[in-house]
């Protein structure tokens, strides 16, 4: 009899750290000889610097099937992935499919595997904004609904999926395995040397990273948050890797040459794991609207300012670094003089790690896949 096989949907950057763990605990001689784990790319992400590099520093192995999907609009890159992976799926015919996060290929492959009746089990389920506008909040409610499995990093998403009505037996609180592949990076993150590379000193810059459509879309309000970033530099220097939809649109709005002005003002390209890691641990704060970072910087105990109106990951703030930061000019500024100053939290909470954030995700979900997911 062949081994069950498992296969992972990797697509776009914030995939390869929640898969990396998932594919080092199924690699365990113990596991191997129960299961086959394979990794599937959609190749949503493409750029060396956007995909390539996960793999290096998080010593994946090349995925088994590469799906060459690209860049498009919603539906064309949805249609797409799912295209080319319902060819994987009649071929390999895998026993379950494992999907992370909230991006085009996790709903694309999700869809995919459950009209094939394969099972589908969804690596931080559950998690919401309550924001309908974001693609990641439709990519979210669609794949849970269609999910067998769901494995959730935080309360929040335990209470949301059960309000759905998502069977309770098949639900998991069991952490978060971005919090495996930091646990797993930062060793070599303390041997980086990206701060002098970028001539920068331990907590003397800001960290920032933007990318959601609704800030950096839009001309006004990228170029509005440019400003506001310059100011900031009077206060510490700031050091922003762009995401390539950043890139296009800084271009198009003639925003490049206003950055490139102020020496104070560090763009780079989008960097890899272990170097971010170790820009965001030496950060004195950080600016984002990434998901994950938010989770990162509530793990590394760093100041992180979320220039959001919402947040899907609200464990982050009750009990963690993160404060949302509607993104206005009056709030940013309030904000950013309060970082500058060095005061973060108005209220009286210790910031803390949250619950099973404790590197050892991956192996609870491998542990439960074994005994529960695949006999259906
Ligand atoms: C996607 C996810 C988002 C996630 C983000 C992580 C969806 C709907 N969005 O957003 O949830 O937070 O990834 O980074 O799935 N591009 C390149 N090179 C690349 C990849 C993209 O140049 O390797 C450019 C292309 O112009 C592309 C644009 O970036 O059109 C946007 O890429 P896309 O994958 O559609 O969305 P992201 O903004 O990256
Ligand atoms: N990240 C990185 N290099 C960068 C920016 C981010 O390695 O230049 C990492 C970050 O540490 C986190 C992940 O990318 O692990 C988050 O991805 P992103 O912000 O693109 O997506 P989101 O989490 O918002 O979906």
């Amino acid at each position: 009899m062949p081994k069950p096989l498992i296969l992972s949907i990797v697509g776009a950057r914030p995939n390869f750290m929640k898969v990396a763990p998932l594919h080092r605990a199924f690699a365990k001689p113990d596991v191997a000889a129960l299961v086959e784990h394979r990794i599937v790319h959609t190749g949503q992400h493409y750029d060396a610097a956007m995909s390539d590099a996960f793999f290096r520093d998080l010593e994946m192995p090349a995925p088994a099937y590469f799906l060459g999907v690209g860049s498009g609009s919603h539906a064309e890159q949805t249609a797409k992935v799912m295209i080319e992976f319902e060819k994987v799926c009649l071929e390999a015919k895998p026993a379950l499919v494992l999907v992370v996060g909230d991006v085009n290929s996790t709903i694309a492959a999700t869809l995919t595997a459950t009209k094939l009746g394969i099972p589908v089990a969804h690596v931080e389920a559950g998690l919401r904004s309550g924001d309908r506008t974001m693609p990641e909040e439709l990519n979210r409610i669609a794949t849970d609904a269609l999910s067998d499995y769901a494995f959730v990093t935080e309360q929040s998403g335990v209470d949301n999926l059960l309000r759905e009505n998502f069977r309770k037996e098949r639900l998991y609180l069991v952490g978060n395995t971005m919090i495996d592949s930091l646990h797993f990076a930062l060793p070599k993150a303390r041997q980086s040397t990206i701060l002098p590379e970028l001539g920068v000193a331990p907590k003397e810059y800001a960290l920032v990273t933007l990318h959601r459509p609704s800030n950096v879309d839009d001309a006004v309000q990228l170029q509005a948050l440019t400003e506001m970033l310059l100011d900031a530099t009077s206060g510490c220097a700031v050091v922003f890797p762009v995401h390539p939809r950043t890139r296009k649109n800084l271009e198009r709005f003639g925003l490049l040459e206003r950055i490139a002005q102020n020496p104070r003002f560090i763009l780079t390209e989008p960097q890899g794991y272990v170097n971010f890691l170790a820009l965001m641990m030496n950060a004195r704060f950080v600016m984002t609207d990434s998901g994950g970072v938010q989770e990162e910087t509530t793990a590394l105990g760093v100041p992180c300012l979320t220039l959001r109106t919402t947040t899907e990951r609200p464990v982050t703030s009750e009990l963690g670094t993160n404060i949302l930061v509607p993104p206005t000019q009056e709030n940013i500024h309030a904000a950013l003089r309060n970082a500058l100053n060095g005061v973060f939290r108005q209220d009286s909470v210790q910031p803390s790690v949250p619950p099973l954030w404790d590197g050892k995700a991956a192996e609870r979900i491998v542990t439960i896949i074994l005994r529960e997911c695949l006999s259906q």
